[in-house]
């Protein structure tokens, strides 16, 4: 090709092979967004089975904050995994777990006492988030915000807004969530001030017509939205949000599963605000790839639940710890907080040119090195173009980007690139990312023209 960009023939020879494997003994629920498979990743490169290289912006669902096969966080797996993989903390524990504690207690915002739990997945520590609010209060209901994404276990299901693919058929669903709205200047048609007014007076409302106040264990934000589409939280929401749940007693939990570790700029997203919140959920990555999750906040709410209520036989795994702190090293270490910004600002002035230059491109929005854009196929209708975002992924592919979508409608196009980017590898996938978009905007346009 005259642009020297790569043009895969892809899924190649061994990627076809598997997937036909795949088809016959791997259930169809469990979807896949590329038609390929890895060999091996190092940075912010992997490459599939027939040799295929590819830039990685999707850091598999923003857990590569670090970067793949970072050799202090392969050592420390490999040391850990020689001396033994699993005794159980229940049965008989280990350091590591409570230098991870230590470690996240003293990371986490909020000059007050506080301790930690791990479990394994994102999902399971929302969930323990929950018993753990529900023990200490004593009340059942717990509020979660139009457009989240916390799971796909039975609470956690209950808890994401978005219906299809996550809920439809899956019900009944767990009692006592109520769901408020969530800030979303471009689709309330609003300025972020008024989106967030607007939300904080539903919130009031909800109270009186919804769920009295002193019945709410909790309410379980994402401080940015991620599977949801990119929205962030206005300045100034997550505080007045804070002030609401002192008011009321209720605790506040910052889902910060997507959007913690550097990936908006600041080690969580949440301080942008200056909001420290009673009960902050962390995975992704934390463990850059290894199974682990935690629930960090204050230490009497913590302290809540009695021995025995809390666990699981993998949850805090030692592998899975040795792994999170040598994570935690490389934070301190290195300025990725900065280098999010960074990212973020290249990401972000490049998405706004293609604003300009095409139609298709209805919002730009982010934080930090967590950015995305919506597509619509009228701006103003705002009718959302899932199809162009699904060409847009499939024609990066073939250039080698690997590229995910979100949105409630399936039309965001987001950028979770591992912060180890290097300035070529990002300029690269970048020029890929736009030449994705032009093939596939340049069509939309023919289109329309033939028809009209
Ligand atoms: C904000 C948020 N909460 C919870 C989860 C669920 O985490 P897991 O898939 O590890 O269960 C995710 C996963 O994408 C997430 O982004």
């Amino acid at each position: 090709m005259s642009d020297g960009m790569a043009h895969f023939d892809i899924p190649g020879a061994k990627s076809r092979e598997l997937m036909a494997r795949r088809q016959e003994f791997v259930a169809r629920g469990v979807s896949s967004t590329m038609n390929v498979f890895a060999a091996k990743a190092d940075g912010a490169m992997i490459e599939d089975v027939d040799g295929n290289r590819y830039i990685d912006f999707a850091g598999g669902i923003g857990v590569m904050n670090i970067g793949h096969a970072r050799p202090e966080v392969t050592r420390a797996i490999a040391e850990q995994a020689a001396n033994f993989t699993h005794t159980c903390f229940s049965v008989m524990m280990y350091e590591s777990y409570i230098a991870l504690a230590e470690r996240l207690v003293h990371l986490t915002p909020g000059d007050f006492e506080k301790k930690a739990i791990f479990l394994n997945s994102g999902a399971e520590a929302v969930e323990n988030a929950v018993k753990i609010a529900r023990y200490a209060t004593g009340r059942p209901a717990i509020i979660t915000f139009d457009n989240g994404y916390h799971g796909r276990t039975l609470m956690t299901m209950t808890m994401t807004a978005k219906v299809k693919p996550y809920k439809h058929r899956f019900g009944p669903y767990a009692p006592e969530v109520y769901r408020a709205p969530f800030p979303y200047p471009y689709r309330m048609n609003m300025s972020p001030q008024d989106a967030s007014a607007y939300c904080i007076q539903e919130l009031e409302r909800m109270f009186v017509g919804e769920v009295a106040p002193d019945q709410v264990a909790a309410i379980v934000i994402e401080p940015v939205q991620g599977e949801g589409g990119f929205m962030v939280a206005p300045p100034g929401f997550l505080r007045a949000l804070k002030a609401l749940c002192e008011q009321h007693g209720i605790l506040f939990i910052a889902d910060e599963i997507q959007s913690g570790f550097c990936r908006t700029g600041a080690m969580f997203a949440v301080q942008h605000d200056g909001v420290a919140p009673d009960l902050m959920i962390v995975a992704k990555s934390m463990g850059a790839g290894m199974p682990i999750s935690g629930v960090v906040g204050r230490a009497e709410i913590m302290d809540a639940p009695p021995p025995g209520t809390l666990g699981g036989t993998y949850s805090g795994n030692p592998v899975a710890c040795a792994a999170a702190l040598a994570v935690l090293d490389l934070f301190e270490q290195e300025d990725y907080a900065a280098r999010s910004r960074e990212v973020g600002h290249v990401v972000m002035e490049r998405f706004l040119k293609l604003q300009e230059q095409y139609a298709l491109v209805g919002d730009v929005r982010g934080q930090g090195g967590m950015v995305a854009m919506e597509l619509v196929k009228d701006r103003t209708t705002k009718e959302p173009d899932a199809h162009a975002a699904s060409d847009v992924l499939a024609a990066a592919h073939r250039r080698g980007l690997v590229l995910i979508k979100a949105g409630m409608y399936d039309n965001v196009l987001r950028v979770l690139v591992p912060l180890c980017v290097t300035d070529e590898q990002l300029k690269q996938g970048l020029d890929i990312f736009e030449e994705a978009f032009a093939s596939v905007a340049k069509a939309a346009v023919a289109t329309t023209t033939s028809v009209s």
